[in-house]
């Protein structure tokens, strides 16, 4: 079992350690790695800086979420291949209607890689018009070391350990905490070929 912080989780978050077994992660790999096959992994830019994240992303679904200097937002186009993204894996839209408690489906998922020493600042999910479906993180490769605060900046904070198969997902009171990763733990997971971690997150954008 990973390692948390003493105590429950705030309301509206759920962790769910090893929801995915090691085949169905790596069903699931091999349907990231088609959707890589298709929409490259890029590295953004922030809006402001134009500083490069240490992430690279991409994204399937009809919507992904793309940073640069016009700021953060989802559209329904790669920005380096002007490709529409691929479709949405099958085994995470049954996972969204398993876990999301949310009548219609997801619109974009995000793939975040995450190489060793990359990290994801502490931030809020909010460039989506629906806020009343929830956000599902899924983890595979890795371990990270995720910290979760509350609705704002500067809050107190604690963090989790998510591991390969982990499902969390931050709906209701949760949906707006701040969240970010602090690092990963290279060499801690054989899904991969090599060391490095890979974020699936799925959002419902617009209202139905
Ligand atoms: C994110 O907030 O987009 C990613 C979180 C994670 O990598 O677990
Ligand atoms: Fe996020």
């Amino acid at each position: 079992m990973s390692a948390r912080a003493p105590g429950p989780l705030p309301p509206g978050l759920h962790h769910y350690p090893l929801r995915l077994d090691p085949g169905e992660q790596a069903t699931l790999l091999q349907g990231i790695r088609d959707v890589v096959a298709k929409a490259p992994l890029y590295r953004p830019r922030m809006p402001g800086s134009g500083r490069q994240f240490s992430v690279r992303m991409t994204n399937c679904g009809a919507l992904g979420w793309v940073s640069d200097a016009g700021g953060y937002r989802y559209q329904p186009v790669h920005p380096e291949t002007g490709e529409p993204w691929p479709p949405i894996p099958d085994m995470l839209l049954a996972l969204w209607a398993e876990l999301s408690d949310y009548a219609h489906p997801p619109e974009a998922c995000l793939v975040n890689f995450y190489e060793a020493g990359a990290r994801m600042g502490l931030h809020q999910d909010k460039d989506e018009t629906d806020l009343d479906a929830p956000v599902l993180s899924v983890s595979l490769g890795d371990e990270a070391l995720f910290r979760i605060g509350g609705t704002e900046r500067g809050g107190p904070t604690r963090s989790l350990r998510l591991s390969s198969g982990d499902v969390l997902v931050m709906g209701g009171p949760s949906r707006l905490v701040f969240h970010g990763i602090d690092r990963i733990y290279p060499g801690t997971s054989t899904l991969l070929k090599g060391e490095g971690r890979i974020n699936l997150t799925l959002r419902r954008v617009t209202r139905p």
